[in-house]
């Protein structure tokens, strides 16, 4: 088991489509534990391998109180949405500290593959509705910003900008008082 590094917005390596799984081994296995530690770690209810610079339809969700219910989807297709839309303030691991609303369908159906290849369908609803459909979409390349209006959206990445700077600063000030 070992923690990966989730890439930040707005790196460009988080527009990448992710590519179908085609082969159901130990790696994959790994990969699915590796970035389920990652999210508890985190902490946060989903993440997709786009975040984690792997970029195949992966991803890995757990949106229960006692963070025992991990959820992996191989490969997912959305077959049913629902005509009811609800918004949610959303926030991602790829945006710490960014928390926004967004419009999505309510419920969806999902048909995905487990880690041995093996096809089912979940309904979700609620938080899992949510989450499932923001993280299949940094499986196409996209995140939950990229539904904002361009000026909230330059806003962001402004306010992402600034902090990774500061961060830096910080950094720099500590090696140096170490030295
Ligand atoms: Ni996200």
């Amino acid at each position: 088991m070992a923690l990966l590094p989730i890439l930040k917005y707005p790196d460009e390596r988080l527009n990448k489509v992710a590519e179908p799984v085609t082969v159901f081994d130990g790696d994959l296995k790994q990969l699915a534990a590796d970035m389920a530690e990652t999210m508890y770690e985190a902490p946060g209810v989903g993440l997709a391998a786009t975040q984690v610079n792997k970029h195949i339809q992966l991803i890995v969700i757990d949106v229960s109180e006692t963070k025992d219910q991990l959820q992996v989807f191989v490969n997912p297709k959305v077959t049913e949405v629902s005509d009811e839309i609800k918004c949610w303030e959303e926030g991602c691991l790829s945006l710490p500290g960014i928390y926004e609303k967004v419009k999505r369908p309510a419920a969806v159906t999902v048909v995905a593959q487990d880690l041995d290849g093996n096809t089912f369908e979940t309904k979700c609803d609620e938080l899992l509705a949510v989450c499932i459909q923001h993280e299949m979409d940094h499986l196409k390349g996209k995140v939950f910003v990229d539904y904002l209006s361009h000026l909230k959206k330059s806003r962001i990445t402004h306010k992402l900008q600034k902090q990774k700077l500061e961060e830096a600063k910080k950094a720099k000030e500590e090696a140096a008082k170490a030295s």
